[in-house]
């Protein structure tokens, strides 16, 4: 874990628009920044940056956030991976604290393992660039098979000897671990000798997301004999075949531009494709595709597509484990390559423009693709034909989001067509599915539920960093969302406007010895004004702070670890907004400043709050009056309808300001 002290020295040194600006073009607009939108695509800008509150908000598509959430959006990164960017980018030291020891030796053999292979890479890049074994056998290799000193390059390919220990004695002599060495797979130790295992081969670097050597795969030079095609990096503390997709690194960026990732199944298309100007590719390493690998995916893209040889094993296998990519939302689409090549054969032979073409033409649907597969191998048989009808009916039923409905009635429609069965019985069928998939899951839940019946607070704000904050812009919330309708009602804006009262204005005076921080406690939170779970949350939180003597502010909040209570604040905080020249006309050169407006903002929202509690407790009272009651009781009441009525009356009256929005 990063310490405390080295997250505040990072933040206290974070310069938003520097570090949305290292991926955003920006230009100064006013007290604020504005450019092109790095989440949606647009033509002029709507995406703005304010160094004052150090957030960003894109008017367009409604993301937005902090710094950290800003590189863990556009660049995938998890909360720690934000840290560490920064900590780099500012020269922030990183301080570790304490963690279990299990974990310690766990990161550690990790960290060694990460040194080691890149050692390894240097090593094995030297000896195919500058030993004249390498040039001899693996580079001409290389090039006879179409690859260029760039893309080698790029991709960090290398040699390793034929020597049977070249590597090893390179990497004991420079004091790598030999116990280490062993786990990385770069060599194996005999009778107490230590070999190494990639001799003879080309070495394929694979690297994660930050382009770090995660691992290698090694493959023999021209033709496989006795030997295996490959030789793979074995599990290992960094190494998880299961969530590696080879390219990823290379091929992220492309994906976005594209919003496409296409999938091939080796190394060799991988690197073939992007020297054909193809880069948004990576590798399965030719098995099905696995759930970790999945969701990568999907952290780039919502379209897949699967460009595989047609005859090869390999098709089935990648149909294996697809319908999960339906049900996280994927499209999935195939196309297949004909005549016994593979991507990188087949793009060496027609060139890299027929290459695009032909997969834009021949994309086939998943869906459809699978009964036209699996009703050739049905044939006439009716138990297999059956069989199949019931598969195709759970695939499309995975279909089963609202967004997918007509995709999934179109579905039916030509699988009903393709089959030549009834349509209206294929869609019962798929409802069946469904119901069963729902009653599951109801179980399921039922089953899951907290046995402390401990709720985890209320309605969130639907996606985090979504929504509008304040309500000086207009609306951008997907209609129709649950959690978007409450965003709306005005107890709820001004529920909202009292937390970002308490954010801007918190420490500013109030009265006599009283902050104003003092005072909305004082008002609000012993009496349960707010509804808002969320906000109840952000409230606790700050007096939790404040009343340990800090000085929280929405800072505190923006750069928690807890991103969903980041993603609420920046909901809740006005965007600083322009002022134009005009104004300072209007207001003859005395324009109003925070100063000015900050006790009124705060009056404004607690009287209003105050006001609908007295309004509430009236219609509690009125209920109850409708009750029968003896004479005694319904002059209590009689007197506490009063009361109350008068309470409601003097507050709007003293209070000129409140406006009731
Ligand atoms: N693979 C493997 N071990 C093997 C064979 C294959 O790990 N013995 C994995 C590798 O990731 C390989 C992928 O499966 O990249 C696809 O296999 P294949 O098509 O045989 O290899 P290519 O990468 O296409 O290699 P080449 O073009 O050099 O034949
Ligand atoms: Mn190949």
């Amino acid at each position: 874990m990063i310490s405390q002290q080295t997250i505040q020295q990072i933040l206290s040194r974070v310069d938003v628009v520097e570090v949305v600006g290292s991926f955003v073009k920006l230009k100064k607009r006013g007290v604020n920044y504005i450019g092109l939108c790095p989440f949606h695509n647009e033509k002029s800008p709507s995406f703005s940056v304010s160094p004052t509150k150090e957030i960003y908000k894109c008017f367009g598509c409604g993301k937005s956030g902090n710094s950290i959430s800003f590189l863990m959006e556009a660049e995938k990164y998890s909360y720690v991976e934000a840290l560490r960017w920064l900590a780099n980018k500012y020269n922030v030291e990183i301080e570790e604290t304490e963690i279990s020891p299990e974990l310690k030796a766990q990161y550690q053999v990790g960290d060694s393992l990460y040194i080691i292979n890149q050692f390894a890479q240097q090593y094995f890049s030297d000896q195919l660039f500058k030993s004249e074994e390498g040039d001899a056998i693996a580079m001409s290799y290389l090039q006879e098979r179409g690859f260029n000193e760039d893309i080698i390059r790029k991709f960090q390919i290398g040699y390793c000897l034929q020597d049977r220990d070249a590597f090893a004695k390179a990497a004991l002599a420079a004091q790598y671990n030999e116990e280490y060495l062993q786990k990385s797979g770069l060599v194996v130790v005999r009778d107490g000798r230590a070999y190494d295992n990639y001799r003879g081969r080309i070495i394929f670097p694979i690297h994660n997301q930050s382009g770090k050597v995660l691992g290698f795969g090694a493959r023999v030079i021209g033709k496989v004999e006795r030997a295996p095609k490959y030789i793979n990096t074995p599990e290992n503390e960094i190494y998880h075949k299961s969530k590696i997709l080879y390219g990823s690194y290379f091929a992220r960026q492309a994906i976005d531009k594209n919003d496409e990732c296409l999938l091939v199944e080796g190394y060799t298309d991988v690197v073939s494709l992007h020297q054909a100007g193809v880069e948004n590719v990576v590798a399965s390493g030719g098995t099905s595709l696995t759930p970790d690998q999945l969701r990568l995916v999907k952290k780039y893209t919502k379209n897949l597509t699967i460009i595989y040889d047609g005859d090869g094993a390999g098709v089935k296998a990648a149909l294996r484990g697809l319908d999960l990519a339906l049900e996280e939302g994927l499209n999935v689409k195939l196309v297949l390559i004909p005549d016994n090549e593979d991507p990188d054969s087949y793009v060496n032979k027609i060139g890299a423009e027929a290459f695009r073409d032909f997969v834009k033409a021949n994309k086939k649907d998943f869906i459809l693709f699978q009964v036209e597969i699996l009703s050739k191998d049905a044939g006439d048989d009716t138990n297999k034909k059956a069989a199949l009808v019931n598969q195709i009916a759970e695939t499309i039923a995975k279909l089963n989001k609202t967004e997918d409905f007509t995709k999934q009635q179109d579905y039916i429609r030509r699988c009903s067509d393709l089959l030549r069965i009834d349509e209206i019985g294929l869609n019962n069928l798929v409802n069946k599915f469904i119901r069963d998939k729902l009653m599951k899951q109801e179980l399921k839940d039922q089953k899951q539920q907290n046995p402390f019946g401990q709720s985890d607070g209320g309605p969130g704000f639907g996606p985090p960093m979504m929504g509008p904050d304040g309500f000086e812009e207009p609306p951008i919330f997907v209609p129709g969302e649950e959690d978007a309708v409450q965003l709306f009602n005005k107890d709820e804006a001004n529920e909202r406007a009292m937390i970002r009262c308490l954010l801007d204005y918190g420490l500013k005076p109030w009265d006599e010895g009283r902050r104003v921080a003092d005072y909305i406690f004082e008002e609000s939170v012993e009496q349960g004004m707010i509804d808002n779970k969320e906000l109840v949350r952000i409230m606790d939180y700050y007096k939790g702070w404040y009343d340990e003597g800090l000085e929280p502010t929405s800072k505190n909040f923006l750069y928690h670890e807890d991103q969903g209570l980041s993603a609420i604040v920046v909901s809740v905080m006005d965007f600083a907004y322009e002022l134009s020249a005009k104004w300072n006309q209007h207001f003859d050169g005395k324009m109003p400043t925070v100063e000015d407006i900050y006790r009124n903002d705060v009056r404004s929202a607690i009287n209003y709050l105050k006001i609908r509690k007295i309004r509430r407790l009236l219609d509690e009272n009125q209920r109850d009056m409708q009750k029968p009651h003896n004479s005694d009781e319904l002059m209590v009441l009689l007197q506490t309808h009063m009361a109350l009525k008068k309470m409601e009356q003097d507050m709007i009256k003293a209070n000129g300001t409140v406006i009731l929005k």
